[in-house]
């Protein structure tokens, strides 16, 4: 089974746009100063031959762990889903779950589903989707509007509950069980992610992926901009960086062959070659590997 993983398109548009607050004002200073504006120009092209390239790969399905957005303006929503087009009508061939720069601001809300409801089971988190090939994606919805000095996400005690009825659910032993979300467990190194950044209930959500009676063979997600893959105690934890940010060098995305018999993964690292304009696979990427899941 082949599942593409691409993640933080960022379609960027300058962000002086709906009410004006201080978050917008921050948004400001980093889409001009801080140079965001730039590390995402002509983001709308690359994610355009980025879908392209997925679909030319024939893959069983693509996931998008996102923040397709910058500042969640009305515009930027538009222009992405403009962009997917028809794959918005295909949920048996894509998946998309939010991101923070998804829900940025609190007059955001709803933008997020308007577009993209029917690519994550109706925007009820965390679900459960059955995949071709004994594949089961669970998804949950970690991202919430915050400060302007935060960018912390927040699983919640609720949704925390309910992802670990599906996890310990019987049915799912026998199934290749990838769990998503736009944050990350881990930094690169190991180590926890920042307050201000990361998620904060990440050791609650890290506990129960890592407890022996739920059953994950994969965490992916997105929210750090570079790629890297890195363990809990016991599971494999993908990043997949994003797929458009001209400030990572090798930008892209990712091809998993899953292995739902074996519980086997391999990773095929795609990254953006801008003198061609298109994605192409990088056979010497650190990232390509293969391992068990169990
Ligand atoms: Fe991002």
């Amino acid at each position: 089974m082949r599942l593409a993983h691409f993640s933080d398109i960022h379609v960027t548009h300058f962000p002086l746009t709906g009410s004006f607050t201080m978050k917008r004002l921050a948004a400001v200073a980093s889409y001009s100063l801080a140079g965001r504006g730039r590390h995402f120009v002509g983001s709308d092209e690359r994610i355009a031959r980025l879908l392209e390239d997925v679909d030319s790969l024939g893959v069983d399905h693509a996931l998008c762990t996102g923040d397709l957005t910058g500042v969640s303006t009305v515009g930027e929503f538009k222009r992405v889903a403009q962009l997917f087009g028809p794959r918005l009508d295909q949920p048996q061939r894509f998946t998309v779950i939010p991101g923070n720069h998804d829900r940025y601001v609190r007059e955001a809300a709803g933008r997020f589903e308007q577009h993209f409801a029917k690519l994550c089971e109706g925007a009820r988190f965390p679900f459960a989707k059955a995949l071709p090939g004994g594949v089961t994606l669970v998804g949950l919805d970690v991202a919430r509007p915050s400060s302007v000095i935060d960018s912390s996400g927040l699983a919640g005690k609720e949704q925390l509950g309910r992802v670990q009825e599906i996890l310990t659910d019987a049915s799912l032993k026998e199934r290749f069980v990838v769990v998503a979300l736009h944050y990350g467990l881990l930094r690169a190194e190991g180590q926890r992610d920042r307050r201000s950044h990361g998620l904060r209930d990440d050791l609650e959500l890290m506990a129960l992926v890592d407890r022996e009676d739920v059953t994950v063979d994969l965490v992916v997600h997105g929210h750090m901009h570079r790629p890297y893959v890195v363990p809990t105690k016991r599971r494999q934890t993908i990043n997949a960086g994003s797929a458009t940010d001209l400030h990572v060098k090798g930008c892209g995305y990712h091809v998993y062959d899953l292995d739902p018999r074996a519980f086997k993964v391999r990773i095929e690292r795609r990254e953006w070659d801008a003198a061609r304009g298109r994605y192409a696979a990088r056979a010497d990427s650190p990232l390509n590997r293969e391992f068990p899941t169990r």
